[in-house]
């Protein structure tokens, strides 16, 4: 049985005191890390004071993204080293947002992936379809060009230890949550993808998520589908409350 992973993802949002209060409503009553993963993917600025909010705790502290080099001229960036000497422990690479506004690419996105496990970081890696794919039947050959170019060159194990995030871009921020029908098609497809790619033992072991318009009202249902080990949850994860609720849905 695969443990469930619950990220939030705040994308910009909130200022240092919110930021550090919501750890501190939260990081008590998340249940066990033996349970549940409880991830809070917080922007670049608060990484560090969160970590030490959350340090002792079952609250792992996770980067929106990151470069895949260690150092170098590259202004504006912060390199794994960095988050790796901060305490951070997972990081999303190739969210929808970065590839459409910020030139991300499957490409880098596979640097970022060795660069992660180069540093002990987990890569959260996100791949989705656009409606427009989506109409033209496109999901499946979309999808699993993304996560076959997400994982190339992985041994076995770092893609055991990988969490897939299944985003549909016409879910995301609208609203409009695929049924758990539709999400747990993708997900069984990227698994199918996993063990031909890879092996059957990496795809009985990867993380696949699904995320776009999850909240508290629909998760348990998602969370029941065959291939689905968890969320990667946006607006709903904003607040304390509802994301706990969406933990414990985990548990
Ligand atoms: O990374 C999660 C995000 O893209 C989903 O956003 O607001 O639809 O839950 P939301």
């Amino acid at each position: 049985m695969r443990k469930k992973v619950i990220a939030g993802n705040w994308k910009m949002n909130k200022d240092l005191a919110e930021a550090e209060r919501f750890i501190v409503e939260t990081k008590n009553s998340v249940p066990s890390g033996d349970k549940v993963e409880s991830v809070v993917c917080a922007p670049f600025p608060y990484l560090s004071a969160l970590v030490e909010k959350a340090k002792g705790t079952d609250v792992q502290i996770a980067a929106q993204n990151m470069h895949f080099e260690d150092n170098g001229a590259f202004t504006g960036e912060v390199s794994p080293v960095m988050l790796k000497d901060i305490g951070v422990t997972y990081v999303v690479i190739g969210h929808s947002e970065r590839r459409e506004y910020f030139n991300e690419t499957d490409e880098t996105v596979n640097k970022k992936v060795h660069a992660a496990f180069n540093h002990a970081l987990t890569p959260i890696i996100c791949v989705g379809e656009t409606l427009e794919q989506r109409e033209s039947n496109e999901t499946m050959s979309i999808v699993e060009y993304q996560v076959k170019k997400a994982l190339e060159g992985l041994s076995e194990q770092q893609v055991h230890d990988t969490i897939i995030a299944y985003e549909p871009i016409w879910a995301i921020g609208t609203g409009k949550t695929a049924s758990s029908e539709q999400a747990n098609e993708v997900c069984t497809h990227i698994r199918g993808v996993v063990n031909g790619f890879v092996s059957p033992d990496a795809a009985e072991a990867v993380r696949i998520q699904y995320g776009g318009s999850v909240k508290p009202a629909n998760i348990d249902e998602l969370l029941s589908q065959s291939d689905i080990d968890g969320a990667l949850v946006g607006g709903a994860s904003l607040e304390a409350d509802s994301f706990l609720k969406l933990v414990e849905a985990g548990a």
